[in-house]
C-alpha cells in the first residue's frame, strides 16, 4: 500500500478526528524528559505508507496538549502550521506571531463545536499527547487512532494512551522500520 486516504474517515462520511502519532513499541510518544531523538533518529519514507504529508493535507485544525506546543515553540525555528491550532493549558502561553492558535482548557466537549468550525469541513488532527487524546476519546470525540511503531522501547515516558479503548483495526503496513497503524475508535468504548 501506497500513500493514505483521510476522506474517507469518519463512519458517516462527515469529518472525523484523528489521533496521529509515533510510539515506542512499548508504548511511548516521548521520554519522561520530552526527548524525541529516538524518533528522529530513525528512517521514515515520507512519500511511503502513512506518512505526514499526505495526512496533513486533510487536516483543517490542530489539538494539542500545553507540553506538545512547548516542545514545537522550543524546537521549531517558525510556526509551521497554517490551521488554527487549538491549544489545551491552564496557563497562559505566550502564542506565535502570525499564527492562529487558540488557547483552550477543560472538558473538550464545551469547545469542540468549535473546533470543527475551524476545520472548515477537514478532518481534526490530535497532536498529542495521550491524556488529551483519551479526553477525546472518553468524550466521543475520536474516531482514529494513528499509530507508527518505530523499532525502539524506552522503558518509561509520556504515554500513548491514558484510556481503555476497544478497537478495530483499520489499515497496518510497513514504512522501513516502522509498523504503522490506524485503527477506528468503536463508539461506546
Ligand atoms: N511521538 C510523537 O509523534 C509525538 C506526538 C505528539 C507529542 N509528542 C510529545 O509527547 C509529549 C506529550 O506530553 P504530555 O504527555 O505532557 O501531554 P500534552 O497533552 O502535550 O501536555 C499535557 C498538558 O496539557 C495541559 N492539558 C491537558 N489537558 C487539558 C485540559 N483538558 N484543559 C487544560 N489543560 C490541559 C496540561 O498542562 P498545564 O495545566 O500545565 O497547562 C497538561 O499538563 C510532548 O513532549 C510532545 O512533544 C510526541
Amino acid at each position: 500500500m501506497v500513500g493514505i486516504s483521510v476522506s474517507t474517515a469518519s463512519y458517516d462520511g462527515g469529518m472525523a478526528t484523528h489521533f496521529y502519532t509515533a510510539a515506542s513499541v512499548d508504548g511511548f510518544i516521548a521520554t519522561d524528559d520530552h526527548s524525541l531523538e529516538w524518533l528522529f533518529a530513525q528512517d521514515f519514507d515520507q512519500q511511503g505508507p502513512m506518512a505526514y504529508p499526505g495526512f496533513i493535507e486533510g487536516i483543517g485544525a490542530l489539538v494539542m496538549g500545553a507540553s506538545t506546543y512547548e516542545w514545537l515553540r522550543g524546537n521549531q525555528e517558525t510556526w509551521e502550521y497554517a490551521q488554527p491550532t487549538w491549544v489545551f493549558t491552564h496557563r497562559a502561553l505566550p502564542a506565535p506571531e502570525d499564527a492562529d492558535v487558540r488557547f483552550v482548557k477543560g472538558d473538550p466537549t464545551e469547545v469542540f463545536d468549535d473546533i470543527v468550525a475551524s476545520a472548515g469541513g477537514k478532518d481534526v488532527w490530535v497532536v498529542g499527547g495521550g491524556d488529551l487524546a483519551g479526553q477525546f476519546a472518553e468524550a466521543g470525540l475520536l474516531d482514529q487512532l494513528w499509530v507508527q511503531f518505530a523499532p525502539v522501547t524506552l522503558g518509561s515516558g509520556k504515554p500513548l494512551f491514558t484510556r481503555a479503548l476497544q478497537l478495530d483495526l483499520i489499515d497496518v503496513a510497513r514504512n522501513r522500520d516502522f509498523v504503522c497503524t490506524r485503527y477506528r475508535v468503536r463508539t461506546g468504548s
